[in-house]
């Protein structure tokens, strides 16, 4: 007897519903995640979702081995495609596009780099650091210790003297930059300066400024003295979920890219190579238009919060030079008694979307289509849905819809 499809139909109702929702009805002002083109999206869920191909120059034991797999003839030529449009946008010399996401980048690059028992200096959580950095996480599957940079907070700009200071007392093999709360580029010459002079590589977690990087409106880390670059191509850069590596140092790629399969994951995921391969493309076309826009709206944005009543961090250094603006969640609370988590359930309700911890980004609402000159309208809705209670999902809802297509794809 056939059983019933009652689950069947209630997937599909919920990705419908799902796709509804996220995709054509709420303003996305998450800092972590963007909205993937239509091309990429058709590649995504071509015939590549469901194959394999052992990927380019995989090595056994130091010996190259063909691929095991037939019918591979296009999907070499996929992820070569992808790898040299990521290497001619990020200037660079070397770049894969493998790695499953950016937590699995950072892993492909700290763990052929360095030995066990390595020690490397990490932003902390409590400075806007990423938590996978904290110790406990990353450092313990790997065997290294994990310090603290001295940064005060996720605002605070940092301190090259501070760092370089703590570079000579730790004497680490690595520093990794980069923060999940990110709001401005980093001192990285002297940085780079101090930590090379001490034989310490710089790496540089860039998961959350990529698509600012790749269209030039944040530092450049390869210029600046970062040896590997590596992150998420789906926050800033607007890609499917996934991430990239990149360096121009010739020596340390040949130490990751055979560590890359096998060792870290096996199926790199063509239909996302493929995908990911077209945002590059298109990146190479409108990335920066894209990444000036994104920035502007931020720093627009952010003025118009704090003129609405928003308490927000780093007004004196003008936000923001990313996509992200932070609220500053002490001022908040003394003046409108609410923490970030509170407000942003109620901009939810409202068909508002930030996450829980008082972070807001504009990489998606600026792929939509929205300019700074609507940046005070947005601030207006979301003081009037946060602080005010106002049932605003309606007139959201109406301005939504005024931006069915992606621009800058
Ligand atoms: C700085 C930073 N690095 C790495 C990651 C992990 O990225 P993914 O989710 O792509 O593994 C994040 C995730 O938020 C992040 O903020």
């Amino acid at each position: 007897m056939a059983l019933p499809r009652t689950n069947e139909a209630e997937l599909a109702r919920l990705v419908r519903a799902h796709n509804r929702w996220r995709g054509k009805e709420v303003f996305n002002l998450l800092a972590s995640e963007n909205a993937v083109s239509p091309v990429a999206r058709r590649y995504l869920s071509s015939d590549l979702a469901g194959r394999y191909t052992l990927p380019l120059d995989t090595e056994f034991h130091g010996e190259r081995i063909d691929n095991s797999y037939a019918g591979t003839r296009y999907t070499d030529a996929i992820e070569s495609l992808a790898d040299r449009a990521a290497e001619r946008l990020f200037r660079a010399r070397h770049a894969t596009t493998r790695p499953l996401s950016g937590h699995l980048a950072a892993m492909s690059a700290l763990a052929p780099l360095l030995k066990p028992g390595s020690k490397f200096l990490a932003i902390p959580p409590e400075a806007g650091g990423y938590d996978g950095y904290a110790p406990g996480f990353l450092a313990a599957v790997l065997g290294y210790q994990v310090r603290p940079l001295p940064v005060e907070s996720a605002s605070a700009p940092v301190d090259a003297a501070r760092v370089r200071e703590e570079i000579r007392r730790e004497r680490p093999a690595a520093v990794l930059l980069g923060q999940s709360f990110f709001l401005f580029p980093y001192p990285l010459k002297e940085i780079a300066e101090e930590a090379h002079a001490h034989d310490a590589l710089v790496l540089y977690d860039a998961s959350h400024v990529l698509g600012l990087i790749a269209g030039r409106q944040f530092q450049d880390p390869l210029v600046e003295g970062a040896d590997v670059v590596f992150g998420s191509t789906h926050k800033s850069f607007p890609g499917p979920q996934g991430g990239l590596l990149y360096t121009d140092r010739d020596d340390l790629f040949r130490e990751v890219a055979p560590a890359l399969v096998w060792r870290i994951f096996d199926n790199a995921h063509w239909h996302r190579i493929a995908a990911l391969g077209q945002t590059l493309l298109e990146l190479e076309r409108v990335g920066e238009e894209y990444a000036r826009t994104t920035v502007a709206n931020a720093q627009a944005l952010g003025h118009a919060l704090e003129e609405v009543g928003f308490p927000m961090e780093a007004a004196a250094q003008g936000y923001t030079r990313s996509h992200q603006l932070l609220l500053d969640r002490n001022r908040l609370f003394e003046r409108h008694a609410i923490r970030p988590g509170a407000l942003a359930r109620r901009w939810e309700k409202q068909r508002l979307l930030t996450d829980l911890v008082g972070r807001i980004g504009t990489a998606e609402v600026s792929r939509l289509g929205l300019t700074p000159e609507e940046m005070p309208r947005l601030a207006q809705l979301l003081w009037r849905a946060g602080i005010q209670r106002e049932r605003v999902g309606a007139e959201v809802l109406a301005w939504r819809l005024q931006y069915p297509r992606l621009r800058f794809a």
